[in-house]
């Protein structure tokens, strides 16, 4: 009975030690709104821009979302207002601003 427990334990352990795992790696949506107060001045409350030359966010993939907002701080694409919006972020921000964007419709 004893070791019953033990493996019972042991396994309810690895099972939220991978979840924990996988959330951090896939970007948690939720941590990413909060985070996109800053952006929707420019890309909408809800991700949808109201000005012609502010592209819309909502929907788009996630990976994609991730390489751009990378690519804009590392300086290989260049936008004034992106370069000076993605230098603060870190890849954790990246992931979840990505995977919040992505969950709009
Ligand atoms: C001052 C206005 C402004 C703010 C604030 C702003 N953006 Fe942007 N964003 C832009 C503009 C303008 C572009 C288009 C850049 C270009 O033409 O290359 C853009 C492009 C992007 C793109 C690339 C979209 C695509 O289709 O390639 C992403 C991703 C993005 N912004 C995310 C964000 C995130 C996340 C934030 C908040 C941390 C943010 N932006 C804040 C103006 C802004």
């Amino acid at each position: 009975m004893k070791k019953l427990t033990a493996a019972l334990l042991t396994s309810v352990a690895a099972a939220t030690l991978s979840f924990a795992s996988m959330g951090a790696s896939a970007g948690d949506a939720a941590v990413g709104k909060a985070k996109s107060m800053t952006c929707a001045g420019c890309h909408g409350a809800n991700g949808i821009s109201n000005n012609g030359m502010w592209p819309n966010l909502a929907g788009q993939k996630e990976a994609y979302l991730a390489s751009q907002l990378k690519m804009f701080r590392s300086g290989e694409r260049v936008n004034p207002m992106m370069t000076a919006m993605s230098k603060g972020l870190s890849d954790a921000d990246i992931a979840n601003l990505s995977a919040y964007y992505a969950s709009l419709k």
